[in-house]
């Protein structure tokens, strides 16, 4: 009979050998022609399957809220020094990517954990907050450098009106409102930011969307898929901020003295 020789790969996602590219069996020309979006993609690439237009939707709408924040955050300023010392294009973007993790944009992926673990154990927001606290650990995606109780953040309003008419439910994402709740109580910085709202929604997509099996709901929780998200979508600002150094000819950056504290 046959034999196979065995491979040294495995794939699912994409596959090039038929007369065009198929993204999860979906043939390109088919892509084009539906009018399908970048959210269609990155449902076909990500999950594997098409998703409903609400969430689809609902991938670009994050995607286009966290493209940039202005130059002053973390991947930006990484991106900006590199860009003006000189460095190439993806020199400059994975410097600026480089910084996104636990406490700058990488917090959603621990916001969906943290989030889903204290809502199915059925814990107060105080519960789940002072928890947290007696264990050391901040609660991801809560707290901003510059947002306040008083300035929220308009890219989480955004994402909850969005999610509040088209989602049919937003479970995961009221529960983070009731512990942003208390964490405002205690002080005024520790709004829901937008990793906190991601993350929750993303739950309430994978889940009320129904087409997600409870095993695949936990393996995207547990791999951690939803980072994924901010790294796409500020990959977009930091090409931008690299060109804009390059356009502007800006010489090599170097950090005032006046503003190191030198000390022994
Ligand atoms: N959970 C519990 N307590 C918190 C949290 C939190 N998420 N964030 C801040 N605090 C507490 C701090 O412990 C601190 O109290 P302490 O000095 O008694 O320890 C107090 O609030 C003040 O915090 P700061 O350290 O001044 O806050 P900072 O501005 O440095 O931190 C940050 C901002 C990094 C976003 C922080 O809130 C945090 O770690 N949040 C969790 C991670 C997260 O969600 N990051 C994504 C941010 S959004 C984005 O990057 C796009
Ligand atoms: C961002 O999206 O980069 C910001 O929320 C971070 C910040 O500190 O402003």
């Amino acid at each position: 009979g046959k034999v196979r020789a065995p491979t040294h790969i495995i794939s699912t996602i994409s596959d090039d050998r038929g007369e065009e590219p198929c993204y999860a069996g979906v043939p390109m020309s088919t892509i084009v022609e539906k009018g399908m979006g970048v959210g269609d993609v990155i449902s076909l690439l990500w999950f594997k399957r098409s998703l409903p237009r609400y969430c689809t939707q609902f991938i670009e709408i994050c995607v286009m809220l966290c493209a940039d924040h202005g130059p002053c955050v973390s991947g930006a300023h990484n991106t900006i020094v590199t860009a003006r010392a000189g460095k190439d294009l993806v020199s400059s973007l994975v410097s600026g990517l480089l910084t996104i993790g636990p406490r700058f944009g990488g917090a959603i992926d621990d916001a969906a954990r943290y989030f889903k673990d204290a809502y199915e154990r059925k814990l107060s927001p105080y519960e789940f907050v002072e928890g947290m606290k007696k264990q050391g650990i901040r609660v991801p995606g809560i707290g901003h450098r510059i947002k306040r109780g008083d300035n929220r953040d308009k890219r989480v309003e955004l994402l909850q009106l969005f999610a509040r008419t088209h989602f049919p439910s937003t479970k995961y994402m009221e529960y983070a409102v009731e512990v942003e709740t208390y964490t405002l109580s205690k002080a005024n910085n520790l709004v829901m930011n937008v990793d906190g709202a991601i993350g929750t929604l993303f739950l309430d997509l994978l889940v009320g969307s129904g087409m997600f099996t409870k095993p695949e709901i936990d393996e995207i929780v547990s791999i951690g898929y939803l980072n994924g998200l901010f790294v796409l979508a500020r990959s977009i600002g930091l090409i931008g901020h690299t060109f804009d150094q390059k356009r502007l000819k800006q010489p090599l950056y170097r950090h005032p003295w006046e503003d190191v504290l030198y000390t022994k």
